[in-house]
């Protein structure tokens, strides 16, 4: 359904380049949910505003391709692009209140929306409405069609979100760190909602987060992202039973675990993500890896299939 191959995405900032994006392949196929996963800064949200075309005036695509459905999305007119993220493709954002009009009713937003895609009556779209904000669970839809966004508590402004975009009928979804303002008990009812709705409404979901906890159970695949690349992908078995790469080891060893007799000690990543703008040389994770050795500051790894997951790590040898 969507391919995305050797994406590379640059910001021009004054006389610097920031290398947002470098060579990044994956591909969703019909009813996957692919996770991208990495620290603040790594390039997960340019992934998604490049696959968009929404990219801000300094930013540009220097190459790759984005293939969606057998269309090639780069190569759209601004025009073409925005009826494929107004039909096909969705998107939610982690503040959705900034996603909603606040001096209009959430049955106003709704309607308009379902009437800007579908030719119903009004009637027939407000109970669309309500329909769909029965589906993500919102108690009395009738009447809370009525009441506007401030009246909802955030987690609920979130499911409104979901309502309004699914009553677009995509085909991809593309959430973005959607439950990262939400707290634990609502992040994971957001995510099971999710998950209902993708076999329901026979979706693919992009699922972004920089916290690979939060997202492990909702995915059949997990791509890890690093400084704008991709270091290893896996489906989460793979990821969480043997993580190869040095950093998708630290993310995990950095999860929580209820336990107080697990006493697996945390491997805790040295210092911050470096800045794009001054990328490190070799593999990009050196100057932060627990197992780095001489090579390591002078060759890039690619990403390679092993037994298990694919790894861009100079440890491991392409089978
Ligand atoms: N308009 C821009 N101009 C310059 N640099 C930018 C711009 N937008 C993003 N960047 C840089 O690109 C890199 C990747 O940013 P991105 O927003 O994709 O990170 P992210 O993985 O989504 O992080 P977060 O978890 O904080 O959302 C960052 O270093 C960011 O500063
Ligand atoms: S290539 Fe070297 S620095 Fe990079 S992750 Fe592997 S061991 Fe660490
Ligand atoms: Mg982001």
């Amino acid at each position: 359904m969507l391919e995305v191959k050797n994406l590379k995405t640059v910001f021009r900032v004054g006389d610097k380049t920031v290398h947002a994006v470098d060579d990044v392949s994956f591909e969703i196929k019909e009813q996957q949910v692919v996770g991208l996963v990495g620290e603040s800064g790594s390039g997960k949200s340019v992934t998604s505003t490049s696959i968009l075309n929404l990219l801000p005036p300094n930013g540009e695509i220097t190459s790759g391709s984005v293939n969606f459905k057998g269309q090639d999305l780069l190569s759209l007119s601004k025009k073409e692009m925005r009826k494929i993220r107004g039909n096909e493709i969705g998107l939610i954002f982690q503040n959705p209140l900034a996603a909603l009009n606040p001096v209009f009713t959430i049955g106003n937003q709704m309607i308009e929306t379902i009437q800007l895609h579908h030719k119903v009556s009004k009637l027939e779209a407000e109970k669309e409405a309500v329909s769909l904000l029965k589906k993500v669970n919102i108690p009395d839809a009738e009447t809370r069609l009525n009441d506007y966004p401030h009246q909802f508590s955030l987690g609920m402004c979130q499911r409104i979100m979901i309502a309004l975009t699914l009553s677009m009928n995509p085909s991809l979804l593309i959430a973005d760190e959607p439950t990262a303002s939400l707290d634990v008990t609502i992040q994971a009812q957001i995510l099971s909602l999710l998950h209902d709705l993708k076999k329901e409404f026979k979706m693919s979901i992009f699922l972004i987060s920089h916290d690979l906890g939060v997202i492990a159970q909702s995915c059949d695949y997990i791509l890890v992202m690093y400084l704008g690349r991709i270091v290893e992908k896996g489906t989460p078995h793979q990821i969480f039973k043997n993580p190869q790469h040095p950093y998708t080891q630290a993310l995990i060893s950095s999860i929580p675990v209820p336990d107080p007799d697990h006493n697996t000690a945390a491997t805790l990543l040295k210092g911050d993500i470096p800045s794009p703008m001054n990328l490190p040389s070799g593999c990009r994770f050196h100057p932060r890896c627990p197992k780095a050795f001489s090579d390591c500051s002078a060759i890039n790894p690619s990403l390679i299939k092993t037994n298990d997951s694919d790894v861009a790590c100079l440890l491991y040898k392409d089978d």
